[in-house]
């Protein structure tokens, strides 16, 4: 049976995407939620501990908020924050993010590396967005937070960049919608990736929630024991994360 983690409210706590700094709770009641993701996390045998540096991620939010151009976003602060906690519990020596559109979600992942909130010292960070007009304005907001260039933004489609990857992947996370495809283009991307997945990486999958429906072949293959050991529908939000553990 899929394993799932539900907040009591994932279908009242909405955000604008158009504003997406705007207090939705306290940060006390945020806290204590993404505290209970992380548990299922840790029981699911995904996560080891649930410690990361509220400071920290503090100063990565502002930084993002202050710096980052960001048009629109879906990925509320719950979820932001869940995605940074997942990073600096993990430390990915490698990540890799697919269909990053302006940098938010990349920089949600890699801002426990990069910037203000960084907690640890990564090898490679690299966020693929194939609209070259995106990729420049996701490549202009991370040299905001990273003037030390560690982050890597690339211009390209994200089935062929993994295709050809010749490294290990520790951690994946996808958000792409291809064109005719939408998101069922996960399924390409992961199966693309998995010479470059080893026993142990973490892929992470935006719209486990709201969109399900595409996504169907996608969370079938995630949750095969075959193919990913362990995997966690994690709704904080009525966006949704799915978690997998390979
Ligand atoms: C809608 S955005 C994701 C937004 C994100 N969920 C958020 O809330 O900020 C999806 C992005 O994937 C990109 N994309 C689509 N197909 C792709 C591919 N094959 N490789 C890389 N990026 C792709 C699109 O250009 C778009 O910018």
């Amino acid at each position: 049976m899929a394993q799932r983690f539900e907040a009591s409210d994932w279908q009242t706590y909405k955000m604008d995407f158009q504003h997406p700094h705007r207090e939705i709770e306290p940060v006390e009641r945020e806290i204590a939620i993404v505290d209970k993701a992380l548990d299922a996390l840790i029981s699911a045998g995904i996560l080891p501990h649930k410690e990361y540096d509220h400071e920290r991620f503090r100063a990565h939010r502002a930084a993002v908020r202050d710096l980052f151009e960001i048009p629109w976003t879906a990925i509320t602060p719950r979820l932001q924050r869940v995605l940074y906690a997942i990073n600096a519990i993990t430390q990915p020596r490698v990540m890799v993010a697919t269909g990053i559109f302006c940098g938010n979600t990349y920089i949600s992942n890699a801002g426990a590396a990069i910037g203000p909130g960084a907690c640890y010292t990564a090898s490679r960070l690299v966020g693929i967005e194939i609209k070259p007009d995106e990729a420049a304005r996701a490549r202009r907001n991370v040299a905001r937070v990273d003037p030390t260039g560690v982050g890597e933004i690339v211009a390209m489609d994200g089935v062929a960049w993994l295709r050809d990857c010749t490294e290990e992947i520790d951690l994946l996370y996808l958000d792409a919608n291809g064109a005719g495809k939408g998101k069922s283009i996960y399924l390409d991307m992961v199966q693309a990736a998995l010479h470059s997945l080893r026993p142990g990486s973490i892929v992470l999958a935006h719209n486990s929630q709201n969109d399900s429906g595409t996504l169907a072949d996608y969370l079938a293959f995630m949750r095969d024991p075959k193919q990913f050991r362990e995997s966690v529908n994690v709704v904080v939000d009525d966006q949704g994360l799915e978690v997998s553990i390979r």
